[in-house]
């Protein structure tokens, strides 16, 4: 468990962005090509159809979207620190980040990736929260984008169907623990000798324990969240909104269902995009609170899990937030 913002200023919320690629594959498309059904895919996991980036769109090309609109969204002050959590980066050398930042016009400033599986957005909050209260920086834009949809094997008709690719965005800036929008505790955790339950030595080569790790998600989300409501004082009935990882409606509703949670106050989109890794909470959270599910004032719960394992989950009471612009192609 890391109080990761316990000591000095506090990091508030003050921009969202979002992106996905304008390419959707529905259940049934993949149910043309591979062994499953749409009822299938929908009983097992809420999923009716995800955006798959073209050999065009690269990890890179939608952490910038999802960045500029975020940038665009914000109030006009400086970035000065930039971290891209991904899983898919777009080369092993160098990281992704620093062309990120380079082509949102932030050449200079310190960037970086970071790889915690679908947790990876929320090490990714905790690393900027870091940044602010060491003073390393006053505004960090933190985007979480993966391109999952490359890793399973384009055969394999029990990964494929889970993935899809897109970008999610959020901007930092230093304020302090009482203002709308300041993170509270991060809680974070891994577990490395269950490393091997989803894993993948290339793009194609996913494997993935399902069941084991459906058990170990529910668990870890459901204990994470305790321990984050907990960190911040509240009762878990306080929470006006949970918002998980979207892994997986059954998983999601296990674990809104183990904190006594009602359906109602769990915001959901895996529906439309699958499991988007790091991009899943920051790509809900833009489209939440662009279509008013999520309100000003609202007590919010994250938590994810993720290959590693990793778990992680955190507080906020929801800013007022300006939401000028759209992503293009967006459908929600
Ligand atoms: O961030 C975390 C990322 N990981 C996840 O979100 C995955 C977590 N796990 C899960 O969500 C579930 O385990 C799955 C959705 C992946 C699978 O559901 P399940 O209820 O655990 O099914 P299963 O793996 O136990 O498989 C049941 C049956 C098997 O057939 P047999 O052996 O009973 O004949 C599978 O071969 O379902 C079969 N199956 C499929 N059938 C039709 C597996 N995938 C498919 C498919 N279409 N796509």
């Amino acid at each position: 468990m890391t109080p990761a913002n316990a000591r000095g200023p506090a990091a508030v919320i003050t921009a969202v962005g979002s992106a996905l690629p304008p390419h959707v594959i529905s259940n049934d498309d993949l149910a043309g090509r591979l062994d499953t059904t749409d009822e299938w895919i929908r009983s097992r996991t809420g999923i009716t159809r995800r955006h798959i980036a073209g050999t065009d769109e690269s990890t890179a090309d939608l952490a910038v979207r999802a960045g500029f609109q975020a940038l665009t969204n914000g109030e006009p002050h400086d970035v000065d620190a930039l971290v891209v959590a991904t899983t898919t980066p777009d080369r092993c050398c160098p990281a992704t980040a620093p062309a990120v930042a380079t082509r949102l016009g932030l050449t200079g400033v310190p960037a970086h990736d970071l790889a915690a599986g679908c947790t990876g957005f929320l090490y990714a909050l905790a690393t900027a929260a870091g940044l602010i209260a060491a003073r390393t920086a006053r505004t960090v834009l933190v985007v979480g984008a993966d391109r999952l949809a490359s890793l399973p094997h384009p055969g394999d008709r029990t990964t494929v169907p889970l993935f899809g690719d897109g970008a999610g965005a959020i901007l930092l800036r230093t304020g302090n623990t009482r203002e709308a929008g300041a993170l509270g505790p991060v809680v974070l955790g891994s577990d490395g000798t269950a490393a091997d339950l989803i894993r993948a030595s290339r793009p194609g080569a996913l494997h993935m324990d399902g069941s084991d790790v459906f058990r170990q998600a529910v668990n870890r989300m459901s204990t994470a969240s305790r321990q984050a409501a907990t960190a911040t004082g509240w009762d878990l009935e306080d929470i006006d909104r949970l918002v998980p990882h979207q892994a997986n409606h059954r998983i999601t509703s296990f674990v809104a269902r183990q904190l006594g949670v009602p359906q109602a106050r769990q915001l959901s989109n895996v529906s439309d995009v699958g499991n988007t890794g790091a991009a899943s909470i920051p790509l809900l959270l833009a489209q939440a609170a662009a279509d008013g599910r999520l309100k000003p004032g609202h007590r919010i719960l994250l938590t994810a899990f993720g290959a590693g394992l990793t778990w992680g989950a955190v507080t906020l009471t929801w800013p007022e937030l300006t939401l000028n612009r759209q992503e293009p192609g967006h459908d929600r």
